[in-house]
């Protein structure tokens, strides 16, 4: 008998919008589009309940529905209240038959109701972005842990949260850090965040960033991707670090490095991409210049202390979508998308020809999990690298690049060691 698909989205009649734009984003997506073929015939999730916490955008219903190509049964919630595409999530109820919970601008409750629907479907297995999935579990839902077999994480904000808890030792189940792979970081993170968060710093505010002074805060793959388009599209950058060997690369690559205090009273636009909290706050807000634009790019909408800028407003108005104008004392300060992931809230995310790749990652990881999850202990795991090479060999193909390959000799020179002047 089919099963009836559970929802709580915001239209149903919004689905051919969704589907239209799932079908856009599987064109750029061809090798996630490789691995469904092969889960379609092979069917290696067959049976299997997937509890997902991810962001609900076209690229993840393309994940979604290679799940459940693959046999499971996918229920899927959000990851972060404003990042829904709504027309997306009524597309996977209606024309995919996958549960889906998630609606844009859900508030606390809602969102937190979500992941407990998803949860009370007992899956075996968890997809986070973020590790809300995991942190629920291991806190207010414990009954999940007896049929949970193992899950796969996403984002580094989350493999943080992960690291956090098997030091610890009280995460419960193996993990896969899907954020580890090297076709994940290096492309998602740099090239994704790079691209869509100047894309929604730029929906939201439609200004021109030539001539202006941007101000990144964190240099890590998500900050060197952003400060490397924002010089791209004009504007002199300035980067601001905790860390001497991040400091030192963003200083060799060509930007001005210095304390965020020294920074707050030069920027136009400041963007945190940091996954650390209270990163911009009070002695950062007093000195901004008047008009000054902020944003935040990290996992959380914890590095920008909204509460004391809050305190510190004689008056708060939205001004447009997406932007909020704070009063403080004569001058304006412009918080873009409440704070939130902005390249989520005020645009579409990262484009799908980079979440192909990180799809594929949670696809083949999460395969690899129901394997091998009886071998592995109650601890944060890599994808294995001969997945991660497989996935770039795969991009690089629909890519029609082609690379040369090692000679014999080669090879044999690479593995001895004394052969030397
Ligand atoms: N994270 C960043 N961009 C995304 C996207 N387009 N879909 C899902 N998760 C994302």
């Amino acid at each position: 008998m089919k099963e009836k698909t559970q929802h709580h989205v915001k239209d149903l009649s919004l689905a051919k919008l969704g589907k239209q734009r799932i079908e856009w984003a599987e064109s750029s997506m061809p090798v996630l589009l490789n691995i469904q073929k092969r889960f379609t015939k092979e069917k290696p999730l067959a049976g299997q309940t997937i509890a997902a916490c991810l962001h609900v955008t076209a690229e993840t219903a393309n994940l979604a529905i290679t799940l459940k190509e693959g046999g499971a049964h996918v229920y899927l919630c959000a990851s972060n209240p404003l990042s829904t595409q709504d027309d997306v999530a009524a597309s996977l109820v209606q024309d995919y038959g996958i549960n889906c919970f998630a609606i844009k601008g859900e508030d606390h409750d809602t969102y937190y109701q979500h992941i407990n629907t998803v949860l009370n479907a007992k899956p075996g297995f968890t997809m986070d972005d973020g590790a809300d999935l995991v942190s629920i579990v291991h806190t207010k839902k414990k009954n999940c842990l007896n049929a949970i077999l193992g899950g796969t994480e996403e984002t580094t904000t989350g493999v943080i949260r992960l690291k956090s808890m098997a030091a610890e030792r009280v995460l419960q189940y193996p993990i896969i850090a899907v954020n580890d792979a090297q076709t994940k970081h290096l492309f998602d993170n740099r090239y994704g965040t790079g691209q869509s968060t100047i894309d929604g710093i730029i929906r939201a505010t439609n200004r021109l960033l030539a001539g202006s002074v941007f101000v990144v805060c964190g240099y890590g793959w998500c900050g060197r991707g952003l400060a490397m388009r924002a010089r791209g599209m004009g504007a002199s950058v300035i980067i601001t670090e905790v860390d001497s060997i991040k400091a030192l690369e963003a200083a060799m690559d060509g930007f001005e490095v210095m304390p965020l205090l020294k920074a707050a009273p030069i920027g136009d636009f400041f963007c945190t991409v940091t996954g650390d909290c209270q990163v911009i706050g009070k002695k950062h807000f007093e000195v901004m210049k008047d008009g000054a634009i902020v944003a935040n790019s990290g996992h959380f909408n914890v590095e920008l202390d909204l509460e004391v800028l809050e305190k510190m407003s004689s008056s708060k108005r939205n001004v447009k979508p997406f932007v909020d104008e704070y009063k403080v004392a004569s001058k304006r300060i412009y918080v873009l998308g409440e704070g939130r992931l902005i390249n989520l809230a005020a645009a579409e995310g990262h484009p799908a020809s980079v979440m192909d790749m990180s799809f594929a990652n949670q696809s083949l990881g999460l395969e690899y999990m129901m394997l091998h999850h009886n071998e592995l202990k109650k601890d944060v795991y890599p994808v294995p690298q001969h997945l991660d090479q497989e996935i770039a060999r795969l991009k690089l193909a629909s890519m029609n690049i082609h690379i040369d390959e090692l000679s014999a000799a080669q090879k044999k020179y690479l593995s001895s060691w004394d052969q030397g002047t």
